[in-house]
């Protein structure tokens, strides 16, 4: 058949790094992929070489994204394209990567062009809730595109894994006989595997969906742990506790696979390196020394880019206390409380 067109959905940090990947794949498998991979970029207009440049422009002269992933040249096949419904309508496979605050209104905002019979794969880290439930972004993009959607996520601090330095990720994907055969677990796999991406393939979507969203809050917990000034037995003992919280949540709700979140990169190896240096860790070690809001950092130290473990945990806390759960989630309810109910940092020793 036809070579499978690659679009992204997002172009930030993470956006930018997955990009790249999808692009040295696609050129590299030419018989299953179109050369040409098309990233949706949300078009700003930035300062370059003392002038103001729209940075799309700049990406497609210079193949790299000098806002979000600053350093990193990106294939020559990787085209910005500041179309949102150009990039849904032409893609066979769309992969998203976009802060999940945005996520409902892209969906919206491709309704109606996204190609019949394409698949997604979600690399968001993070989980929608209205209160009384909870759901995965996976589950979001297919209940208002159509899509059937996997799951793509690891211990991937997007910095690193675009200066290829060696890391695992996991995917979840579990289609049914609906979905259009040709896109089998192997092609997924080879979309994304590289020497230094080492992909592993599980059937467990929701499992490899909540590990990511869940360990940034528990990355929270550890930064407040390092601005604290404890030790890394304490911080150990908030990411064991926080592992436990992480898998009980999978199983009570999702009925996931426990053995996902302390077997699979998705789960026990993304909370490790999440609280030895991901950005929700690094804010929050902020928040204990400065005790400004999270939001107010998220300015202040991350040039555009976006935290998801302050608003993960308040999403959680409120479906936790709607479905009066929340002293099984004592890790959970702490960081939630000190981030946005004035709890002081040092009693999260005190309640976990
Ligand atoms: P980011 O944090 O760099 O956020 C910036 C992106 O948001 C830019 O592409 C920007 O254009 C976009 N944006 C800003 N305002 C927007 C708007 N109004 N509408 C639409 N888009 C807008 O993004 P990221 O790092 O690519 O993160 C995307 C997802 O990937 C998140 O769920 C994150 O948790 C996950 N993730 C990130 C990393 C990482 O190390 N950065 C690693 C693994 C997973
Ligand atoms: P942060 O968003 O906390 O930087 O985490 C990045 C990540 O998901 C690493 O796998």
């Amino acid at each position: 058949g036809k070579p499978i067109r690659i679009g992204v959905m997002g172009s930030g940090n993470w956006g930018t790094a997955i990009a790249k990947i999808c692009g040295e794949n696609a050129r590299e498998h030419p018989e299953i992929f179109d050369t040409q991979v098309h990233m949706w970029m949300y078009e700003e207009t930035v300062p370059y070489q003392g002038e103001q440049r729209k940075l799309t422009e700049i990406f497609n002269s210079t193949h790299e994204n000098v806002k979000y992933l600053r350093g990193v040249r990106c294939p020559s096949n990787v085209y910005a394209n500041p179309d949102v419904r150009d990039v849904s309508s032409r893609s066979d496979i769309l992969v998203w990567v976009v802060p999940h605050q945005f996520v409902e209104r892209i969906c919206h905002q491709i309704n109606g062009s996204v190609k019949s019979g394409s698949v997604a794969i979600s690399c968001i880290k993070g989980v929608s809730v209205q209160e009384e439930s909870v759901s995965l972004f996976s589950d979001v993009i297919q209940k208002h595109t159509g899509m059937y959607c996997g799951v793509l996520s690891g211990a991937n601090i997007a910095n690193e894994v675009a200066r290829e330095k060696f890391c695992e990720t996991t995917i979840g994907y579990d289609p049914d006989d609906t979905v259009n055969p040709r896109f089998t677990p192997e092609v997924i796999s080879a979309l994304f595997y590289r020497p230094y991406f080492r992909v592993q393939m599980v059937k467990d979507v929701a499992g490899v969906a909540l590990g990511g969203a869940l360990k940034n809050i528990v990355a929270v917990g550890a930064g407040i742990v390092d601005g604290l000034g404890l030790g890394d037995n304490t911080k150990s003992a908030v990411m064991r506790i926080g592992l436990m919280e992480m898998q009980n949540f999978g199983h009570v709700f999702f009925n996931c696979d426990r053995l996902t979140m302390v077997e699979q990169s998705c789960g026990v190896a993304d909370l490790i390196t999440s609280c030895l240096g991901g950005r929700n860790h690094h804010c929050a070690v902020a928040f204990v020394q400065t005790r400004k809001p999270m939001h107010v950092l998220e300015k202040e130290l991350l040039n555009g880019q976006k935290l998801q473990g302050a608003a993960t945990a308040k999403e959680v806390h409120a479906f936790l206390r709607h479905h009066n759960r929340v002293h099984e989630f004592p890790l959970f309810t702490a960081i939630y409380r000190i981030v946005y109910e004035g709890m002081p940092p040092e009693d999260l020793i005190n309640v976990i």
